[in-house]
């Protein structure tokens, strides 16, 4: 079969299909066209130039962000959802957060020679802001208080929770929504400690949760807990993975769950939606996860067994019980 190079162009076109859903979002198109809309109203709205705004409106049209009807452009369901600030479902700037977060435009100069350009570290008291309306668009909130429902069947007892690396606190917030009498810990480096303070605040859960601030490889992380949230921190553990998972166990009490959420591959032939989303990461330092067999060898080290593989929203995840010991 004559070999085409058509996937190479095929790329091109995905790219500037993005670059184009991007451009569309700094430019907050799609709040103005939740209704049909004319070009001479949409122009009334924004001010923004005529000729050139009917380019960009008939290049999102050919790629399906909207529709026209006669002389008029209106999102289609999906945008109007999810791109226009209109909506309580907008992760728009969520998207645009993660375009930045994970780009690797230049990544090549280090690919070169390592010691070119400064570490360009990921901000995570940025990402803590952006991932709580996500995490609830998304599925990832439905999906853990569906999976907690099931765990703990007590709606009125003192359940302890521990929520390693929580970031934004969301998890936290949804068990204490789910288990009033409850407490939880978001336990979280100084940087981001502040920004989950101020969304447990928001929330008015202070009474109730509690952010301790430190280090999860050298730090106590406190004992007795029903339930461990460990979600996207098994990259940023230093110490030996087996150390680290006794370490969760021994803060569960005996059938405690442990709840964790990540990516694990056994060699270093990562998925491409994986290694795509991190390669900026692990080129500026960030250290893989362990494999699935490492992590798999430390749990039944730590008594951890497996209860079941569950997906939480985008990501999977895993639940582990700490049984008793043999
Ligand atoms: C990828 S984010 C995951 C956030 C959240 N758990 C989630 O699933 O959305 C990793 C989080 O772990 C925190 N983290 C990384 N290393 C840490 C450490 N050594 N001690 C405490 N927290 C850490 C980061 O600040 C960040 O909020």
């Amino acid at each position: 079969m004559e070999l085409k190079p058509n996937i190479y162009y095929k790329t091109i076109l995905q790219y500037r299909e993005a670059e184009l859903l991007f451009e569309a979002l700094k430019l907050d198109i799609f709040s103005y066209l939740d209704e049909p809309t004319t070009l001479e109203e949409f122009l009334k709205s924004t001010n923004y130039d005529k000729e050139n705004t009917k380019y960009f409106l008939s290049a999102l049209l050919s790629c399906g962000y909207i529709e026209k009807n006669n002389l008029t452009y209106c999102n289609t369901k999906c945008s109007k959802l999810y791109l226009s600030k209109n909506s309580s479902k907008y992760i728009g700037k969520a998207i645009l957060f993660r375009e930045k977060l994970g780009s690797i435009s230049n990544i090549g100069d280090k690919v070169k020679d390592n010691s070119l350009g400064q570490n360009d570290k990921l901000d995570f008291s940025e990402l803590a802001e952006i991932v709580h309306d996500e995490m609830y668009v998304t599925g990832r909130v439905d999906d853990f208080n569906r999976e907690i429902k099931q765990l703990f069947s007590d709606k009125y007892r003192n359940y302890k929770v521990l929520d390693l690396g929580g970031g934004s606190g969301v998890l936290s917030i949804e068990f204490i929504r789910n288990f009033p009498n409850s407490t939880a810990c978001v336990f979280e480096t100084s940087e981001v400690a502040c920004i989950s303070k101020k969304i447990i605040e928001k929330n008015d859960m202070q009474d109730k949760i509690f952010v301790l601030e430190g280090d999860f490889n050298v730090d106590a992380i406190g004992d007795g807990y029903d339930l461990i949230i460990a979600s996207g921190i098994f990259n940023f553990v230093n110490m030996d993975i087996t150390e680290f998972i006794c370490k969760l166990s021994d803060a569960l009490v005996l059938n405690g769950h442990l709840l964790i959420i990540g990516s694990f591959f056994e060699n270093e032939e990562y998925h491409k939606e994986h290694i795509l989303n991190w390669l900026k990461g692990y080129i500026n330092g960030m250290k893989p996860a362990p494999k699935k067999s490492e992590i798999e060898q430390s749990m039944r080290k730590a008594n951890l067994s497996l209860e079941k593989r569950i997906k939480v929203g985008l990501f999977a995840g895993e639940l582990r019980r700490k049984d008793g010991e043999i």
